[in-house]
């Protein structure tokens, strides 16, 4: 086993400066009132500080607004100076903030837009609050300013059904705009079907059409549509290699299992302890203990 995690996903906080109906954050605010915080740049660096010897890549989140943690400039200097030898500092935004930190565009990794239609009428519906226009050119300002090789800009796109047939004309988008990636994800249904229509399921036909013919017209865009795709699915080796790190600081197995807390990043043995043991072992052996590890039971990737 490795002698600490090479990935983590950190969740820097609550706040967001949008109210998206579809958006998973109103659920974990009813479900997850453990981690309403906003991480501080102390605690940040006291994290990651403790695991520098072993980690290779970062992927910066939030539960509302990544970008409106007030220390994220500070996080982003951090990672600069004292973490220049990971290999990639994935970050997800609204993109509406973009100008508190055009930095980001000096690190590797992914910076991903959520942009969930390319047409400013769906657009503004389902990103309420946010300007479509500023969103747009914060976008094409990160395209131009990538001042790291490493460094792809893309889109994240959540499909509902009021956005099911945009994914063509959200991936042409991209390749007129430099992007080198969409990353199609399966709405999943929270509140806000109202106004945006159930998420098609994995699989869905009218999706699977347009990203086929999207792949052959514009071919130097990445289309990444895994929970689309029918397609034999990789074993998760998540409990091996990484942990996601609420806003509080407690260590999760990944996004779909904040249920379950290894502990405290720092104060804590999250790495060591009983709790993660246990889990490395039932997903070894394919017997899971659905009382305490309820999301990997069902999860289609384990
Ligand atoms: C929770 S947001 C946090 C970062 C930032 N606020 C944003 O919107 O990118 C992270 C990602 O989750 C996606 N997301 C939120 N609710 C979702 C849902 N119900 N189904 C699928 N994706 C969702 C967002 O579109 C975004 O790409
Ligand atoms: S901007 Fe992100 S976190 Fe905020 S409501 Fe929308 S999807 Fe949720
Ligand atoms: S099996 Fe699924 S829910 Fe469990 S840690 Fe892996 S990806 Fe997360």
């Amino acid at each position: 086993m490795m002698a600490g995690p090479q990935h983590f996903v950190v969740v820097l906080g609550w706040n967001c400066n949008s109210a998206c109906p579809f958006c998973v954050r109103r659920e974990l605010q009813r479900s997850h009132t453990g981690a309403k915080h906003e991480m501080t740049f102390e605690e940040f660096a006291a994290g990651l500080e403790r695991y520098r010897p072993t980690l290779k890549s970062l992927a910066l989140s939030s539960f509302g607004e990544t970008m409106l943690n007030r220390d994220f400039p500070e996080m982003i200097r951090l990672l600069a100076v004292r973490y220049s030898h990971l290999e990639a500092v994935h970050v997800i935004t609204n993109g509406s903030l973009m100008a508190r930190c055009y930095s980001v565009g000096d690190l590797p990794g992914l910076l991903s837009f959520s942009i969930d239609s390319p047409f400013r009428e769906t657009y503004e519906v389902m990103r309420p609050g946010l300007d479509f226009g500023l969103v747009m050119s914060n976008l094409r300002t990160m395209v131009q300013r990538r001042n790291h090789g490493g460094r792809r800009v893309g889109i994240n796109m959540a499909v509902f059904d009021c956005n099911r047939g945009h994914v063509y004309p959200m991936i042409q988008f991209a390749q007129a705009t430099g992007l080198s990636y969409v990353h199609v994800i399966a709405g999943m249904g929270f509140e806000g079907k109202d106004t945006v229509g159930p998420a098609p399921l994995p699989g869905d036909a009218v999706v699977a059409a347009q990203v086929a013919r999207a792949r052959k017209d514009f071919p130097s865009v990445e289309v990444i549509s895994d929970t689309f795709d029918i397609s034999p699915v990789n074993r998760c080796r998540m409990p091996w290699t990484s942990m996601d790190i609420a806003p509080d600081g407690q260590a999760h197995p990944c996004c779909r299992s904040l249920a379950v807390s290894y502990g405290h990043w720092v104060e804590g043995q999250p790495w060591s302890g009983d709790s993660i043991a246990r889990l490395r072992e039932q997903l070894g052996s394919g017997r899971i203990d659905s009382a305490e590890f309820v999301s990997c039971a069902t999860c289609r990737w384990r």
